[in-house]
């Protein structure tokens, strides 16, 4: 994956064979090894890391737990009560990748952020950023799905409005909701479809998590200045400087994920799901999980028409044109300068938008009704306008902050960076 020359030497007999055969180990070493990466990585940068191994522990806990789930409505509830009473550790495994699932969440969303943040989907790293995108929303259609399965009172009602919202697409709408749902209501084929979904997609996931790292390795990571490396002097290799440093983040958390399991194993979901799913008893809120609610917010802010578009298929392109306009922000940010260090006023439309998002997602677990309406319509224009108006526009007026000539610069400071320029060999090593 490693784009430039390999400087693997196989040191026996057997890792030769190999490599002349088929240069695993080769690949590996030049990926993860001796890959050079900027010198000033911060944690925001150990996330991608950390997802990979979430990826890893939800794929190895869900295949278990599809080895004892039962995917038919008259017994997945029970089903799921058998793997929490009788099943040996079936409780840890099922809690793990209950709660597997929101830490996943929480790592995307830093992930995503961090981005933003620093630039990373500027040119030439569309690709990857687009390649992030795609595993966000397979990402979103997994947890949608798993969350059906336990066959809950909020597993039922989640997927009847959230299925019934593809309706509101003229010409094809119907067609696709049937579709989804295997017949006209939620049933039992729904559930099975959704069960065989839920097991595929995660594998896609990792199909395109492949192709992301991949692109990460041709272009190299980014780094906090939005400089990109000159010399020897700007990077370390990535073993053991990066791992030790993605290792001890994923220890810290693991530790955080293991406190929500053991502690508190449910607060991250919903009472309402410990009862059976009950198709003549709606709940009073039906409210999807916690990382789907800002989107939830602006799927219900749009309360009005517009020209010959109803307030319902008006609510669902907002929402899917929420998620659609990431696609396109490598292009809506026209800044020369990648970093937001280096950009005070995109620094502090970054904050806001941060806190807007998560003020969408508190909106999202409110009634939709009086002022909270009025405030998610109020937040839901601040999300498009940071995107459509605010990245292109300030790109082109923001006088940015001086950049450092080079990352060691940054890392240094003057002096120091042009005497560790000058003998670039040895002061690499000595870096390295
Ligand atoms: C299963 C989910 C994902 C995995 C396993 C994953 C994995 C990784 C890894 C290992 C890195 C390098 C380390 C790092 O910079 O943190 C990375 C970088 C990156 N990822 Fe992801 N990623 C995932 C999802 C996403 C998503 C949803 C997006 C954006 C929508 C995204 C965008 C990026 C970008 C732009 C970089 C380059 C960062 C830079 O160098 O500045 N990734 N990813």
């Amino acid at each position: 994956m490693s784009g430039g020359h390999s400087t693997y030497k196989p040191s026996t007999g057997l890792e030769r064979w190999i490599d002349q055969r088929m240069p695993l180990p080769r690949l590996i070493y030049d990926s993860f090894v001796a890959y050079p990466v900027p010198r000033n990585l911060n944690y925001a940068y150990t996330f991608g890391g950390i997802l990979s191994i979430m990826l890893v522990a939800q794929i190895l806990t869900g295949v278990v737990l599809a080895m004892h789930y039962t995917a038919n409505t008259e017994m997945a509830f029970n089903s799921v009560e058998k793997i929490m009473r009788d099943v040996n550790s079936g409780w840890l495994l099922r809690y793990l990748h209950s709660n597997g699932a929101s830490m996943f969440f929480v790592a995307v969303y830093i992930h995503i952020f961090r981005g933003l943040y620093y630039g990373s989907y500027k040119a030439p790293r569309e690709l990857l950023w687009i390649l992030g995108c795609i595993i966000y929303l397979l990402m979103m259609a997994t947890g949608f799905m798993g969350y059906v399965l336990p066959w809950g009172q909020m597993s039922f009602w989640g997927a009847t409005v959230i299925t019934g919202f593809f309706s509101a697409i003229p010409l094809v709408g119907d067609w696709i909701q049937q579709l989804l749902l295997g017949g006209f209501a939620v049933d039992n084929p729904t559930l099975n479809r959704f069960f065989s979904l839920h097991y595929l997609l995660p594998f896609m996931i990792a199909g395109v998590v492949v192709l992301h790292v991949w692109a990460l390795h041709v272009t190299g990571q980014t780094n906090p200045t939005g400089i990109e490396p000159k010399s020897k002097t700007d990077t370390v290799a990535f073993t053991p400087y990066a791992t030790i440093k993605d290792a001890f983040a994923m220890v810290l958390f693991l530790l955080l994920f293991a406190y929500f399991v053991f502690y508190l194993p449910n607060y991250l979901g919903h009472p309402d799901n410990y009862i059976e799913a009950n198709p003549l008893k709606t709940p009073a809120h039906i409210v999807p999980e916690w990382y789907y609610l800002p989107f939830y917010a602006i799927l219900r802010a749009i309360t009005f028409s517009i020209g010959p578009i109803d307030s319902k298929l008006g609510g669902v392109l907002a929402m899917f044109g929420s998620i659609a306009v990431l696609f396109f922000v490598p292009w809506l940010d026209t800044s020369k300068v990648r970093s937001a260090a280096y950009r005070p006023w995109y620094k502090l439309f970054f904050w806001l938008f941060a806190a807007n998002a998560i003020f969408l997602g508190w909106l999202g677990s409110r009634p939709a009704e009086g002022s909270y309406v009025l405030m998610a319509q109020a937040a839901t224009l601040y999300y498009f306008a940071f995107f459509l108006v605010i990245m292109p526009l300030l790109g082109l007026i923001e006088t940015p902050r001086k950049l450092p000539n080079s990352i060691t610069e940054a890392v240094l400071g003057k002096t120091k960076a042009g005497a560790a320029a000058v003998p670039e060999g040895a002061a690499a090593d000595k870096n390295a």
